[in-house]
């Protein structure tokens, strides 16, 4: 077990869940990333996918001069996946929990509580109000912008245009799937943020 991991299991031993009356401790990206490769097989789709989206949001972070909370949460998105943290089968859920339970600050975990309409799948499963009560929706915009991150990197971490993603998203889950259904809801305000946010970083401002 590795320092970090030993750690992580000291400190969720040491808050229980849900953690109160405890100082949340900031994960840095470094240590997002350190933490993704105790969580995921070196090879595995999301790992790559995870660091694709941390890189995006780096890039993303540079040019529109936003904090690095933006880019942990981008590598940290889809921790919900790993065998560690799955529970409920909602991703954003799961992995939000997860992180609460090693210490991470609210904002760290609303932001991957919400990410990518999480509230339309959520909805599907029954979740929405668990979800809502245990981590409210960031307000402001780093949300969109790792939305914007992980709609634009695919599953093996490549940069790739809003309709690639899309297309790999509906091969990936057949029609009627519940992932598919949620994400054709979401579909129409998911292209309209991400061609707003391609606007701003065609003309950065800060
Ligand atoms: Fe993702």
């Amino acid at each position: 077990m590795s320092l970090f991991t030993r750690r992580a299991v000291d400190d969720a031993a040491l808050y229980g869940e849900p953690m109160q009356g405890t100082t949340p401790r900031e994960i840095d990206p470094a240590g997002a990333q350190a933490l993704l490769s105790e969580l995921f097989d070196p090879g595995a789709d999301r790992l790559a996918h995870s660091l694709g989206v941390g890189r995006r949001a780096e890039q993303v972070a540079r040019v529109l001069g936003r904090p690095s909370l933006l880019v942990t949460a981008a590598y940290l998105h889809d921790v919900g996946y790993a065998a560690a943290a799955r529970d409920t089968g909602l991703h954003q859920l799961d992995g939000a929990r997860y992180l609460r339970s090693l210490g991470a600050s609210a904002e760290l975990t609303g932001l991957v509580a919400h990410h990518t309409s999480a509230t339309v799948e959520a909805a599907e499963r029954g979740l929405d109000v668990t979800l809502r009560r245990e981590f409210p929706a960031p307000s402001g915009e780093l949300l969109d912008l790792l939305t914007y991150c992980d709609i634009t990197t695919s599953a093996r971490g490549e940069t790739v245009t809003v309709d690639e993603r899309f297309e790999h998203i509906y091969d990936r889950y057949p029609p009627g799937h519940l992932v598919s259904r949620s994400m054709q809801h979401a579909e129409p305000g998911l292209r309209q943020m991400v061609s707003r946010i391609e606007r701003q970083l065609d003309r950065p401002t800060r």
